[in-house]
């Protein structure tokens, strides 16, 4: 049963009439229960219970929930401790995750610290004696400095079967646990070998800094394979790392833009000649996680690509990737209903620079950095380097040629949502082929029509469903993570944490605001976002952590519209819960006989409903203006 499913089943399993009905004598009154408040002193019953949606609420104090909030009053408990209280009761066994997570979170902690042993040990090979000497040469001779060597860390493995092996389980180190981070490798008749021997090592990090797999150089050109890596390990996954993060974030986040080369030593020469920005793919085409990473450092990207390289099929694709990943922008458009939608415009900023025939960064560095600079500064818009590839080996006079150039252009002219540069572009391609603009714009609009139809990639498909199941009350914490500060807003709106029907969300909005609105931004704080999300539940962190997956897994959010989209969601849950609330006094009111006059609590409700329709039609009010305001803006900027 997933954590959901436990919540769900506890629900169903328990009446909550019954429950309450232990506590508080009930009398039915229609289709709801009504009693004594245990919450405040009353003489006449405004407590209510609605079996048909689960839930209770006083109209005298104003408390009210579910089962969960029900017993953590009643009881003065803790989430955690309602819900063990509550399972026991209901008869559903809960996963003991709280062991199994702590237990892999040491583990973790004990092969992060292997690795980091590791590679001082390797560091100290490379730097003393005579072991490394050979090694030490081969930097000296690719011109890599000492302060390098020490920045990154770099290692020697000695050319010994047990070199490693030997010197870290003479340390009491199980090699399971080496075989486990990938640094040596069992043997088919028993014992164990180095991964590693004969090799210049790069310790490759995560961006918090830690040590999680290494990469490997032959110190001659013709030990194969040139680069040997670590190979896939619980905590070396080569498709999420990012070479060189650790140590360029912060000035990804200063200048803004990131410059994404191939291999290693580009990332070391670099940065040795103070190119800071500088990460490497690691040989491969990036993927959707190595965008998601860096998306929450800039938008902006410039790929360094091999003359020889930027023809192929594989670069393009992977461009065709990043513009998939990263040039949207997401515009919140506000359904007539209250709902948040979001819509995705483009907002190109990847560049591309081809290097000088035959040169890697690395060369190009260290033989000429200011030519470096200058492609760095004129480096092509995508879109533009798309061209002007497109059209090297193009005949105008081959009909075959044209249709290819078309078939090529205009899915990416497609992606352009900015109509000034869309037309632009499209101009050139008509110019081009010699075709009438109207024409290929007919076929422009049907690629994007059918754009705006094609299922999501399958491998986000999963996570594009589950962004899905989450709705108002799972994007209002989610901004509130992003940005504290908006904690006023939501509050001027009059949110409280009553206004969350899901038990979870709850208890994430109560933690959240305990930090405070001037708290710092968890979200960008990964290493304080995992201690938050560590501090809730088990249960809980795991509905946060999807929330944060299912929001990151689409485009950002732009920081000039943050608050408007708090606005709008805080908005949108307060009348949720208002349109309830009304229905629920209807509902109480209804049962009322109408030949007595009304009641002193009856006034109270009549007063309450009359406060609610006004404060309902102000909300719908809000809302509808800024569709309103929103359709002129977007009707304005696709005009
Ligand atoms: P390159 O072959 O371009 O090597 O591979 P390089 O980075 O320029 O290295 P030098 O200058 O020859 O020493 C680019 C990257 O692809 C990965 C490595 O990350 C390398 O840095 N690669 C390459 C491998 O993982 N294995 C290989 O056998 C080759
Ligand atoms: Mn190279």
């Amino acid at each position: 049963m997933s954590d959901n499913q436990v919540l769900d089943e506890i629900k169903t399993r328990l009446d909550l009439a019954e429950t309450i009905g232990k506590e508080v004598t009930l009398k039915r009154a229609g289709s709801t229960l009504k009693g004594l408040c245990p919450f405040h002193t009353e003489k006449t019953p405004s407590f209510v219970v609605f079996p048909h949606s689960n839930t209770w609420h006083c109209f005298g104090c104003g408390e009210g929930g579910d089962i969960f909030s029900f017993v953590m009053k009643r009881e003065n408990l803790s989430f955690s401790e309602a819900l063990h209280l509550l399972a026991r009761q209901a008869g559903v066994e809960l996963r003991k995750p709280d062991e199994a997570d702590i237990a892999a979170a040491q583990e973790r902690e004990q092969l992060l610290a292997l690795l980091s042993t590791a590679a001082t040990t390797y560091h100290q090979w490379l730097i003393d004696g005579e072991r490394g000497g050979a090694a030490r040469n081969y930097l000296e001779r690719r011109k890599i400095s000492p302060a390098t060597v020490e920045q990154f860390q770099l290692g020697y493995a000695p050319p010994q079967w047990d070199g490693l092996l030997k010197t870290l389980t003479s340390r009491g180190i199980q090699p399971a646990a080496l075989e486990k981070v990938g640094l040596v490798i069992a043997r088919e008749n028993g014992g164990y070998y180095d991964r590693f021997r004969h090799r210049l090592l790069f310790p490759i990090r995560d961006p918090q800094g830690k040590v999680i797999g290494f990469g490997g150089r032959a110190l001659d050109d013709e030990t194969q394979p040139k680069y040997l890596n670590s190979p896939q390990t619980p905590l070396f996954d080569k498709g999420r790392v990012l070479f060189g993060l650790d140590v360029a974030r912060e000035a990804i986040r200063k200048a803004d833009n990131v410059i994404i080369v191939e291999g290693y030593m580009d990332v070391l020469t670099a940065h040795q000649h103070g190119f800071q920005n500088v990460i490497a793919s690691m040989g491969t085409a990036l993927t959707r996680e190595q965008f998601r990473t860096l998306k929450r450092l800039t938008r902006s990207l410039v790929f360094a690509l091999d003359a020889d390289q930027a023809g192929s099929t594989a670069t393009q694709r992977g461009l065709e990737r990043a513009r998939e990943a990263l040039d949207q922008k997401t515009v919140p458009v506000i359904t007539s209903r209250g709902l948040v939608r979001q819509e995705h415009e483009v907002d190109a900023d990847i560049h591309v620079l081809v290097l000088p025939e035959g040169m890697d960064p690395d060369d190009l560095i260290k033989q000429r950095p200011a030519q470096w600079q200058q492609l760095v500064q004129s480096a092509l818009p995508v879109v533009d380097y798309l061209f002007s590839r497109a059209i090297r080996d193009f005949d105008p006079q081959s009909a075959k040629a044209k249709s290819h150039l078309t078939e090529e252009l205009l899915p990416v002219i497609a992606d352009i949502l900015d109509p000034v540069q869309r037309v632009h572009y499209l101009q050139k391609l008509a110019q081009l082929v010699r075709v009438d603009e109207r024409v290929l714009d007919q076929q422009l609009a049907r690629t994007r029509r059918h754009r705006a139809g094609t299922a999501p990639a399958t491998d986000e498909e999963e996570q594009v469903q589950a962004s899905m199941a989450f709705g108002l009350e799972e994007y209002c914490l989610f901004l509130l993570l992003v940005r504290p500060a908006l904690f006023e807003t939501v509050e001027q709106y009059g949110l409280t944490d009553s206004d969350f029907q899901r038990v979870e969300n709850r208890e994430i909005f109560i933690a959240l605001k305990n930090r405070g609105p001037e708290a710092i931004s968890l979200h960008d704080n990964p290493l304080d976002e995992e201690a938050f999300i560590e501090s809730l539940d088990s249960i809980v962190a795991n509905h946060l952590r999807n929330v944060i997956r299912a929001y990151e897994s689409q485009p950002p959010i732009p920081t000039e519209n943050l608050q408007s989209e708090v606005e709008v969601a805080a908005q949108s849950l307060r009348l949720r819960n208002e349109n309830k609330e009304l229905s629920e006094i209807t509902l109480i009111l209804r049962t009322v006989s109408e030949e007595k006059a009304p009641s002193e609590k009856e006034n109270a409700l009549w007063t309450r409903i009359v406060e609610l329709h006004r404060s309902i039609r102000s909300r719908e009010q809000d809302l509808y203006s800024r569709t309103y305001a929103g359709h002129v803006e977007r009707y304005r900027q696709s005009a």
